[in-house]
Parts: C-alpha cells; structure tokens; sequence
C-alpha cells in the first residue's frame, strides 16, 4: 500500500513537472559544447594599432586574430572594431568579420530607434593601449595585445573589463567542402571545416543543416567589485543570478516549456540578454544586443558555492569580481557597455536604448478576468454579470482561442460566437472590454482566407529547401507568416482593420501567444533553426545569403510579430487610441508595445512566489507591464492559494485571472462566501489606486524606470537588499511583501532606509514603523503587508466602481504619510485613459506638497492642461505631530475654511471635503 501510495504521488509529481528531454542542455547545444570549455591563456585577438581612426563619436580598427603559439604570429583572420560612446554614459563595442563570406546578421528591432552619439576623444595612444573618453568623463582602455577592454568610472576605476578571460571569439564563416587529403595542411584553421558538426547537427529525432556552418559568437564580461548580478530573464530562479560552475549556463532561447519548473536556468518563452551587476562602489551593465540562442555563464566569487581556491586564484584573495560570459550560436559581438553608476541610472541607459512602454490604456490597468475559455456568448453574459452581482469590479473579459471558427484567427466561431458586436456592446454598456486571441500559427486549410492569400502572396516562414514549412499547432497543421517581410506585415495588420474583422471595435484588444513560436512537433517545441526568412533582397546575395535563417532571429521573431500587431491597432483607430497587447514571447524592446505574463504556470505557492522575482527581473530589464496567472493556470486553486494570488496580483503590473481548460471554473464567486469577499476586497484595493498605478506607467514612459523595482534599485547601499527578491517598491512609495507561504500568520518584512531614517506606514491601519531592516509582520487571511514611504502622498478613489471607465470624475482621497522632518510629496498623472491626445498637451501632470505651512498642488508640465471634472474628497496626513488649527483652501479667487479631525492616538488628521478642482492649482493654508 505504501508502496502504492507512494508512486501515486510521484505520478501525480512526475505529470506536472517540465520533461527536460523536450530540450537542449548546453551538451546538446552545438556551439555551447564547442565555445563554453575555450579558456585559452592568452587571446588570440589583437588589435592592430597602425589601423585605429578616431572620428565623431567612434574609433574604428582592424582586429585580427593571431596564432599566439607559434613565434612569427600569422594572421588568422580579419575582423572590424567600432567602438562608440552614447549619451547619457553608455559604450557600444561591435566586432563583426572584415569580410564575411556573407553578411553576418544584425539584431533588427530591439533598439528603439539609433542610440544617440557622445563625443569619445583619443586620450592617449602609448605602450600598445589607447586611452578614450566620453563626455562625462567614462575612459575606456583597449589594449592590443591580447585585445582586451576596460571600462573606467568616473573615478578611474575599472568597472566593466571586456575579454579579460580571453573568452572573445568570432567563428568566421566558410564555405563548405569536401573533406580532402591536404586540407589539413595550410594551417588555416580548416579543422572548422572538417567537424562534421559544424555543418550539421541533430537533436533527438531533428535534424538542423546548418547550411552557414558555425558561426557562435561569444564574449566575456567581468564586472570588478560587484556583489551581486541581475537580469537576462526570463527565468524561473532568483533575481540575484547564481554562479554557473555546476550545470548548465543561462538559456536565452524563446521556448515554449510545458510545465516548466521553478529556480531553473532553463529557458522559458522570453530572452532579454540585459545584464546588470550591483555593488556597493556600484552599479553597471551590459545588453548583449543578439537574437540568436544564447547561454549566459555566471562566476560570482563572492558566492559561497565558488571553491576558495579558485576565489584565491582568480582574485589574489579578497577582491570581489564577478566573471559572466555571453556565447550565442550566431551575429557578431554587438555589445552596450552602461556606465550607471546608480541602479535608476543604468536602468534608465538600457531603455534609452531599447525604449519604453507607452502609457497603457487606463483600462488595461485594471483587473481581467480569463479563462481557456468562456465558451460562448452566454457564458461570457453570465460570467459578467457575475461580477455585478458579487460587486467585484471588472475591466476585461478575455477570450481564448476556441471563440474563433476553429482555430482560424480573425473569424468567430459561428454558432457560439455568433453575435460578438451585441457581445461586446453588452460589456461596454459597463464601461467593459474584450480581449481575444491572436496567434503567429496559420490554420492550413483550404478556403480560409488568410492562409490562402498567405499562400499566394508568399507571406509564410520556408523551411530549408525554401518551401512553405508547416509545422504544427493548435489548429493541426499550420503555417507561420514571416513578419520579417514587409508584404506579409503589411497583410496582417490589413486583417486588424474594423472592416476586415467584424465584431471587433476599439474596445476590442488583442492577446498575442504561441510567438517564440510554438510549434508542437519541431524541435524543443518551436520552429527548426534552418527554416528561412525574409531578407530585403540584395545585389551579389544568392543562395544562402539571400535569406535569414531561423536561428539569426529566433528570439525576436515574436517582437516582429508584436510590432506588426502594435502598428495594426493604431492604424486601425487611425493613430487616435492607445493599444492593449499581450504577448508571452519577449525579446529586448518588446515593452514599447505589449505586457507580457509569465506563461502557464502552476497553481502551487512557489510559482506565486516565482511571480514576484520573475516580474522584477522582467521590470528591471524594461518590460515593466507584467504579470502572472492569478490563481495559477494548471491545477485547482484553493481557497487560500486563490486569495494570495490575487492579493499579490492587485499589486502587480498586469492583473489578469486566468486557467487550462481542464481545471475547475473559479470565478470568484465559486468559493465559499468569506473567500469570494477577500477577493473582492483585494480587486478594490487595486481600484482605489489606480490612479497611482497610472501615474507609474505614465512615469515609466517619462523617465523608463522600472514600476516593480527590487528594493536595492531605491536603496543601493543596503548590502542585505541585494538579494531580496519576496518584495517589492512599487515607484518609490509603495512597499508590498505578498504572502506567498501557506498558513502564514505572521511576515518577514524588510524595511529599507535605515541610515536615513525612513518612517514606513502600514497602509491598513497607519501605523508606522522606522526602517530597521528585518522585522516580522503579523498577518491574517485578509492581509498582506504594505507600507506607504513617509514622506510621500498617494492619490486614491474610494467610490470603487464596476470598471475603470466608470471612476474617471471620482473625486480623490490623497494619503499624506509624513517623514521625520514632517515633509511629503506626491505626482499624479490624469488624462483621457485612452487616447494619444496627451502627446498634445491634454493632460495634467502635477505634484503635491506637503510641509507646515500647507499642501500645494501644482503643474509639473504647466504648458498642459485637462478638464478634469475630479476633485479632492478627502485628505488624510498620517504622523502629524503638531496638527494646524484652521486651514483653508486657496482655488483661483476663492478661499474656504476647511473641516478638520484628529483620528488614531491623534496622529492622523483627516481634512474634510476640501472640494478642490483637479482641474486647476490649489493651496491649502494651515495656521496653527
Ligand atoms: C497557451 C497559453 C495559455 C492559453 C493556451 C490556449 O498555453 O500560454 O495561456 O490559454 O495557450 O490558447
């Protein structure tokens, strides 16, 4: 019975986990196996001095590899360096072939536009070293032989050396011959040409021609005196990076996992190659700027799982480094050095290059419900009026893929779906939306439109011999358009047109999924690395060289996809509304147009814990609108799973419930009574801030920080922060630490700015607390813990309603939480939630101050304006020591006397019906 007993659970155990076979380790990853043992003593590259032109904001020099053993050195192969310095403190260093048998790929779309130029100067020029320097005083130090780069602080510090492990290589590209007797015997490298695995390579049943042969790149990064380094999502493990020694590298290849576990370097959908490194001293970082597979390998010596020996050896004993190494299967060395030296800096300097999000529609702020699927329009009318009745606000209802006619994206399924424009009046007579599901995969069937002009026009991704590659999918056989080619784009975003897709309208969003791509039968679940993609054609450029191959642009193919499907919903609107996407694929630059959520997950505690990391890692490295499944989407929920998740989903970018089609329906309603009411009470406290939450994106589109940003961001001096990862700031103002622990009654918090004496309020009952670091936090089902910085102000709306729509003239509930010296500002952001009308000045963005003397309201931007019909309801001044006497309120000509009460053991003071516009400045004078 035992025995029984115990293969049950290891059934149940073995079911839900990942099946590692599905994909590749670095063993199994050609380049990987090749590249990750080279630790050559000495580079093989060289610079050669006599070619170094310095001019504008770049040196360019010719590098050459040399055969470093033999005594007269013979060139190897030629390269070209450019090294060039951007604003705002950044280096871009590329190394590409001098001349390549053909065009090696260049990463296309991540960049948001070209980096802006600094001017770098020629420092000196002495003993085989150039010395450079940007404006702001960032030198760079290359050294010829072995080439090598150091990248000093503005104290002259080494803070980013490049190459210094001799781990810098560039397989040239050859052409492919026989194998002969004498081939051998030139000296030329040509053991390349002899791997039989350089020209082709198999996985599992898969076979990859690899017509280019190899052509890896790889590079390493050491980053002196860091203590701890972050980024490269997305991943499941913890958002402080682990040393790499035993095991396999970080992944970065867009997969499709099922089931894929926890505290892993697996690859998952999305690849963002952005690394950033922390110290006390502080803080730099590297976008490692390639689309192909890459495996990222980590070496913190400060990290006790690092042997001592070896920390001795590399270090000379008590320095702290930390060595990462980026190798990808093809591209060129394309690489952004950030100078920080504050996290917000280097955060900042990597969306500069990669951009940001745009204001989101303010709906999309709010909470969606999901479900694969609400399976007819009946279903999606009861499941929405659910939500009237249980008095849970509501922003979207979501449909999956089976609303279509069966599996046919851009048609509804005719007898379910039958009437989706009543459908979706229905839910924008509540101020509602829909979102519906748009996949990259083509239904091959005969007569379905798209795949017959897809067909014609020759839209569709080839495979290696150049014709249409089907794959499958969720329809069966299925097809892929190539975004990459202007004509197929051009076609897609056609099929977004109101007139082109019936039912939909402007309060019609899309959710774009299956885009690593998802292909069921192609290797490690997505599409096989030698299909062919569109390239401008090109004089000289035949054969292999008149396309890309998958595996130059595997992970951005879903932000190609992305783009297209961002550009169809403005141009369906003609360029007047802001659009909604979501998207599981991510690649760099993916955040200027979609939100992300971290894919299916499951519903057990650790994966509500992996939510918080997985979305800081994302948000650091500039996808800011993410999220996870509320309530997980594989397996059942209970009741008190369900009531964290959603607890720790109101204070998560993106808010949305979702679950497989084969779990249990679990609106909130279909709990017990008591846990349908914490769910609702979690779902209002998102609504009563989502004017915060809106200032953070509009913010976010200002300024490019992070919205959830790990504690170290705001407090970088706090070595005990570096490593926290269960909570979070959201802005600078809030502080939220989820429970993510079954049964949990009490929490350990940590509160952040002791040296400077920062005051954190609960938000529940204002009471305060003096960061002292660690501390623990009773809790019971109904709370989570969150703190309000002294010394700042947080707009609310206490009149919850049933959608965000329906708020827009509420008036607002500002929460003054005071710092020690009795101080506090606030920012809010308020325009018309959907429109790009604000790019016209039809907005307010405006600060609140509070000191002694009153609180103050005015325009941050003062040439904008908008006619808000919101007003001020309430303010509540939490940690008043001495409170005012008389106040009143000062609104253009007109003065009132305003009503106060003390409230707590009188330390909060509550100002009454100030009724002041938000529409104009204000002043509220305190005597006492
Ligand atoms: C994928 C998505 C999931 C969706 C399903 C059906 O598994 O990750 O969210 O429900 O496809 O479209």
């Amino acid at each position: 019975m035992k025995t029984l007993g115990l293969l049950v659970v290891l059934g149940v155990i073995g079911s839900l986990a990942v099946d590692r076979n599905n994909f590749k380790t670095c063993e199994q990853s050609g380049f990987c196996k090749r590249l990750r043992p080279l630790k050559p003593e000495k580079s093989q590259y060289v610079l050669n001095l006599d070619t170094v032109i310095v001019h504008g904001n770049s040196l360019s020099a010719e590098v050459v590899t040399v055969d470093q053993e033999s005594e007269k050195k013979p060139v190897l192969w030629h390269y070209a360096l450019k090294l060039s310095a951007l604003v705002d403190g950044t280096f871009h260093v590329e190394l590409d072939e001098a001349d390549p048998l053909y065009p090696r790929y260049r990463t296309q779309k991540a960049l948001d536009g070209e980096p802006k130029p600094d001017a770098l100067k020629l420092v000196s020029n002495e003993a085989g070293q150039l010395t450079l320097m940007n404006t702001q005083g960032h030198k760079v130090v290359i050294t010829s032989d072995p080439l090598k780069f150091d990248f000093l602080d503005k104290n002259g510090e080494v803070a980013v050396v490049l190459n210094g492990n001799c781990q810098l290589f560039v397989e040239p590209l050859r052409t492919k011959r026989e194998k002969v007797a004498d081939d051998d015997e030139d000296g030329n490298g040509n053991a390349l040409e002899l791997d039989e695995e350089a020209w082709s390579e198999n996985f599992k049943s898969h076979h990859d021609s690899k017509p280019r042969g190899n052509e890896a790149v790889s590079l390493d990064v050491t980053f002196p005196d860091a203590d701890q380094v972050y980024g490269i999502p997305e991943h499941t493990d913890n958002l402080a990076l682990s040393t790499t020694t035993s095991g396999d590298p970080y992944r970065l290849y867009n997969l499709d996992v099922f089931e894929y576990e926890l505290d892993s370097r697996m690859s998952i959908y999305g690849s963002i190659p952005v690394v950033y490194a922390h110290g006390s001293k502080r803080t730099v970082g590297v976008f490692w700027h390639n689309s192909a597979e890459t495996w990222v390998d980590v070496v913190n010596y400060n990290d006790a799982t690092v042997v001592s020996s070896l920390v001795n050896l590399v270090t000379g004993g008590n320095k702290k480094k930390i060595d990462t190494r980026f190798m990808s299967e093809s591209g060129i060395v394309d690489v952004f050095v950030m100078m920080g030296d504050t996290p917000n800096q280097v955060f900042r300097q990597y969306t500069r290059l990669t951009g940001v999000a745009e204001i989101p529609p303010k709906f999309s702020i709010g909470y969606h419900q999901s479900r694969w699927n609400y399976v007819d329009e009946a279903d999606v009318a009861s499941v929405h009026a659910g939500f009237d009745a249980h008095d849970i606000p509501l922003d979207v209802l979501w449909l999956d893929i089976e609303y279509t006619d069966r599996k046919k994206y851009f048609t509804w399924d005719p007898i379910k779906f039958a009437n989706p424009t009543e459908m979706v009046a229905n839910l924008t007579s509540k101020g509602r939306k829909l979102v519906i599901i748009i996949d990259p995969h083509i239904k091959r069937e005969a007569g379905y439109f798209v795949h017959e002009d897809a067909t014609a026009m020759d839209l569709y991704v080839k495979d290696k011999t150049g014709k249409i590659y089907e794959g499958w999918c969720w329809p069966g056989a299925s097809s892929y358009l190539d975004f990459f080619n202007p004509a197929a784009s051009a076609y897609y975003k056609e099929r977004y047109r109101y007139e082109n897709f019936p039912g939909t309208s402007k309060d019609v969003h899309f959710w774009n999924d299956m885009n690593e791509p998802s292909v069921f039968n192609g290797p490690e679940i997505t599409m096989p690395k030698d299909c062919q993609h569109y390239k401008p054609p090109q004089d000289g450029q035949e054969g292999i060289a008149s396309f890309w191959e998958h595996r130059h642009v595997h992970n951005e193919y879903g932000l190609w996809h992305i783009w297209a499907g961002h550009e169809a919903l403005i141009e369906r609107s003609g360029g007047k509304y802001r659009p909604f996407i979501l998207s599981r694929a991510i690649f760099s630059g993916l955040q200027r147009y979609a939100a992300v959520w971290t894919g299916d997950n499951l519903a057990e505690w650790g994966f509500l814990a992996a939510s918080i990391r997985m979305c800081l890692s994302l948000g650091i490295s500039g996808v800011s609108f993410c999220g996870s499944d509320v309530g997980g989407f594989f397996q059942n929920p209970d009741a008190e799973l369900m009531t964290r998740w959603y607890q720790a989903g109101a204070y998560q970018p993106f808010f949305r419930a979702h679950s497989h089609m084969e779990t249990k329906r679990r609106e909130p309603w279909l709990y017990e009574p008591a846990t349908t009411l914490r769910i609702r009470d979690a779902v209002r406290r998102r609504y009563a801030l989502l004017d915060l939450w809106y200032t953070l994106f509009f913010e976010h589109h200002r300024d490019g920080l992070p919205i959830m940003r790990p504690i170290f961001e705001e407090y970088p001096k706090e070595v005990e922060a570096f490593t926290i990862d269960d909570q979070y700031l959201l802005g600078q103002n809030l502080l939220v630490r989820p429970v993510v622990e079954a049964g949990a009654t009490s929490a350990k918090v940590y509160l952040p700015g002791r040296d400077s004496g920062v005051l954190w309020y609960d938000v529940d009952s204002y009471q305060v607390h003096r960061a002292n670091g660690y501390f623990s936090q009773d809790v019971n089902i109904g709370k989570i813990p969150v703190y309000q910085r002294g010394g700042s102000i947080v707009p609310r709306k206490e009149r919850v309603r049933r959608a965000t729509a329906l708020m827009t003239n509420d008036p607002y509930t500002l929460i003054v939480a005071l710092d020690a010296n009795n101080t506090a500002t606030g920012t809010i952001f308020i325009d018309d939630g959907e429109s790009f009308d604000y790019r016209e000045g039809k907005y307010i963005y405006a600060r609140f101050t509070y000191d002694k003397n009153g609180i103050t309201y005015k325009f941050i931007d003062d040439k904008s304006s908008y006619p808000t019909r919101s007003w001020v309801e309430r303010i509540v001044v939490a940690g008043i020591k001495s409170p005012p006497k008389v106040a009143r309120l000062r609104q253009g000509d007109v003065t009132t006397a305003l009503l106060m009460t003390l409230h707590r053991g009188n330390d909060v003071l509550v100002v009454r019906k100030p009724g002041a516009s938000m529409a104009q400045e204000w002043s509220i004078e305190f005597t006492y």
